[in-house]
C-alpha cells in the first residue's frame, strides 16, 4: 500500500521582484546574483498572507484532483515562516477552504518540510489511519529576511504549493529516507523571540535569517547526492531509470553539483528557481504543480523528490507518477 499524488496546485504573490529591483536596495548586481545563484526574480508578498497563499494552492490542488475539501482527512502544512504562532497555518487553511473533517497541523523542517510532510502522510495512510491527505508547503520568507543583508535577501521568495494524495495499491511513493543533523543547526537559523518574562529580559541577537552560505552550499552538494543514492538503493531503482529529479530549488550551482555527483544529465533536473527564487518548503510542490500543468508528468514516470535545508534536514523519496 502507498499514496499517490492525484492533484497539484500552487499560488504566488502578485508582485514580482527582479534582480534589478534589488540593485536599488542593497549593493549587488543582476550579474552577481545570476552567476552565483541562477536567480533572476522572485515573488514577494505585498498583502498576501501565508494562510491566503496556502489556501489558494490547496483549492487549486483539490480542483485538479477532482476532490472536495470536506472529504480530506488530514491537512498538513509545512512552513518555517508562519505569521502567527497559534493557531497553526493548517487550521487557518482548513477554515478558509472548508476542510472541516480534516485533522490539521503544521510541520517545520524548513526546506525539507514539504518532503517530510509527504512522508508523514504516507506513514498515516500506510498505518491505515487515513485514506487521503492534503499536503502543502507555504512560505512568506520576505517577512523573516533582513532586507539590508545582501547575502540572504537576494535568495528567497514567497509562495505556496500543495498536493492531494490518496491511498493506492500500486505505484505512488515507492520509498523515502529522511535525516536530521541538529548539531549543525546554527549555519542557517532565525530566532523569532527574545527571552522575556518577569524574571529575565534578554535582547534578541536578531529576528532575521542568519546564514553561513558556504557551509550550507557544501552540505547540500555533499549530502543530497548521498541521500538520493540511499533512497534509490532502498527502492532498487538506478539513477538512469529516474525520469525527473525534482529537487529543492535553492541555487542552480547546487543543482549542477548534485547532478554531476550522480552522473545524471542536467536536463532531468527541472528548475524554476530562476523565476521564483528559493521558496523553502513551497519549492518542491510549486515545481511539481508547474510540471504537472505543463503535461510533463506522465503515468508510470519515476520521480525523485529531494529536500534539504535548515535544521539541518535532508531527505528524498521516489514516486511512480
Ligand atoms: N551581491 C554582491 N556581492 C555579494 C553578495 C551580493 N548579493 N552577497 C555576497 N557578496 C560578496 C561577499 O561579501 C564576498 O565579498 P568579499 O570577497 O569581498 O568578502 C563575495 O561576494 C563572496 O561571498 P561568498 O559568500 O563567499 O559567495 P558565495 O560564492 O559563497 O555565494 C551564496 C554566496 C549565498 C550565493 C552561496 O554561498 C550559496 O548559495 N549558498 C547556499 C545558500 C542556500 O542555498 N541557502 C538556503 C539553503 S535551503
Amino acid at each position: 500500500m502507498s499514496i499517490k499524488v492525484i492533484g497539484t496546485g500552487s499560488a504566488l504573490p502578485k508582485k514580482q521582484v527582479t534582480n534589478q529591483d534589488l540593485e536599488k536596495l542593497v549593493e549587488t548586481s543582476d550579474e552577481w546574483i545570476r552567476e552565483r545563484t541562477g536567480i533572476s526574480s522572485r515573488y514577494i508578498s505585498t498583502g498576501e498572507t501565508l494562510a491566503s497563499l496556502t489556501a489558494d494552492a490547496c483549492e487549486r490542488a483539490l480542483e485538479n484532483a477532482g476532490r472536495r475539501a470536506e472529504d480530506i482527512e488530514l491537512l498538513l502544512v509545512a512552513t518555517c515562516s508562519p505569521e502567527r504562532e497559534i493557531p497553526c497555518v493548517a487550521c487557518q487553511v482548513q477554515s478558509a477552504i472548508g476542510a472541516d473533517c480534516a485533522a490539521a497541523y503544521d510541520l517545520n523542517a524548513a526546506c525539507s518540510g514539504f518532503l517530510f510532510a509527504l512522508n508523514t502522510a504516507y506513514a498515516y495512510v500506510e498505518a491505515g489511519i487515513y485514506q487521503n491527505a492534503l499536503v502543502a508547503g507555504g512560505e512568506v520568507l520576505s517577512k523573516i529576511v533582513d532586507w539590508t543583508d545582501r547575502g540572504t535577501c537576494i535568495l528567497f521568495g514567497d509562495g505556496a504549493g500543495a498536493v492531494v494524495v490518496e491511498k493506492c495499491e500500486q505505484g505512488g511513493v515507492l520509498g523515502f529516507v529522511q535525516h536530521s543533523d541538529g548539531a549543525r543547526g546554527d549555519v542557517l537559523r532565525c530566532d523569532s523571540r527574545a527571552l522575556k518574562n518577569p524574571y529575565v529580559d534578554r535582547p534578541m541577537e536578531t529576528e532575521f535569517v542568519l546564514m553561513d552560505g558556504r557551509q550550507v552550499f557544501a552540505f547540500a552538494v555533499r549530502q543530497v547526492p548521498a541521500v538520493i543514492q540511499e533512497v534509490l538503493d532502498q527502492t532498487g531503482i538506478k539513477v538512469e531509470d529516474v525520469d525527473l529529479f525534482v529537487l529543492h530549488q535553492a541555487n542552480q550551482r547546487i543543482i549542477e553539483g548534485i547532478a554531476k555527483k550522480l552522473k545524471a544529465d542536467l536536463d532531468r533536473f527541472p528548475v524554476n528557481l530562476d523565476r521564483v527564487g528559493n521558496m523553502s518548503s513551497a519549492a518542491i510542490p510549486v515545481l511539481l504543480d508547474e510540471l504537472n500543468r505543463q503535461g510533463r508528468l506522465k503515468p508510470g514516470m519515476k520521480l525523485v523528490l529531494s529536500g534539504f535545508g535548515a535544521g539541518l534536514t535532508y531527505g528524498a523519496c521516489v514516486i511512480e507518477w
